[in-house]
């Protein structure tokens, strides 16, 4: 799929985040387990990564597992546990070739498999000097979760309350290094973005796509920055 000469390369987003929805139902129209859904979202995260790296995006945040995730069933959040670890395994020394670095926001708490940590730590050592990309996964990622870490680190950093401001908060966040989102997409045609990137998307564009996350190509990305290319971006200011 080649960039449409449509799309602007002087205004990429540099930080796309994505919320991956839909394989559930992908699946079940499909008749199959509800699994079968997560394991097809593999091509879309692969094919959606490329047309990142192609056209220059900085970062690309991708929510894998968030915190109220949990609440599903043993079953298949156990699937979802061993399909990230296997995920990694497959792909991380063909990221790692293309100049993907690969990183993770989330709490590393106990629930999350030692195997699955340890994985995530080899794939983000493997990767850490890469620069085409930052593939950023949100792993056991909750947006409140990620605000109420970042006070936490006040705290322990004994930071006084007469300089706390944002940035403060921003500098103790998972990422501090990566800029806020310009844009981001949900798939699936749910409008909500379900605790993700809460803090950095105060002025993301929002772009929501029908398709279900284990259809979404590279196209899909195109299209959805096209659409984020045609918003004005104001920032609270007014046009002049
Ligand atoms: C997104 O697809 C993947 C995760 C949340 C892990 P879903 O599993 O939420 O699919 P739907 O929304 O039920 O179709
Ligand atoms: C959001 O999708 C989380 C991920 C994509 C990992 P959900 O399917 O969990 O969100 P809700 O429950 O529809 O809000
Ligand atoms: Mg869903």
């Amino acid at each position: 799929m080649p960039i449409p000469d449509t799309l602007d390369l002087s205004r990429i987003p540099r930080h796309v985040g994505v919320v991956m929805d839909g394989n559930g139902r992908w699946a079940t129209r499909r008749g199959l387990p509800r699994t079968e859904g997560h394991g097809a979202g593999e091509s879309a995260l692969v094919d959606t990564t490329y047309g990142a790296l192609s056209l220059g995006v900085r970062a690309l945040t991708v929510y894998a597992f968030s915190t109220e995730n949990w609440r599903r069933p043993v079953d298949e959040v156990r699937y979802l546990m061993n399909f990230n670890r296997g995920l990694l395994e497959r792909r991380q020394h063909e990221l790692n070739e293309v100049g993907v670095r690969i990183t993770f926001s989330g709490r590393r708490d106990w629930r999350v498999p030692r195997g699955v940590l340890r994985r995530m730590d080899e794939a983000a050592e493997l990767t850490a000097t890469n620069t085409a990309l930052t593939l950023n996964i949100g792993f056991n990622y909750g947006g409140r979760a990620e605000i109420v870490d970042a006070v936490k680190r006040l705290i322990e950093d004994g930071v006084p309350a007469h300089k706390v401001d944002e940035r403060a908060i921003a500098s103790r966040l998972y990422h501090p290094e990566i800029a806020d989102p310009d844009l981001i997409v949900r798939t699936s045609g749910e409008f909500r973005t379900s605790n993700f990137l809460l803090w950095e998307m105060a002025y993301s564009e929002l772009v929501f796509s029908e398709v279900l996350w284990p259809d979404f190509r590279r196209e899909h990305l195109f299209a959805a920055i096209a659409e984020y290319q045609g918003r004005e971006r104001r920032f609270g200011a007014v046009e002049g």
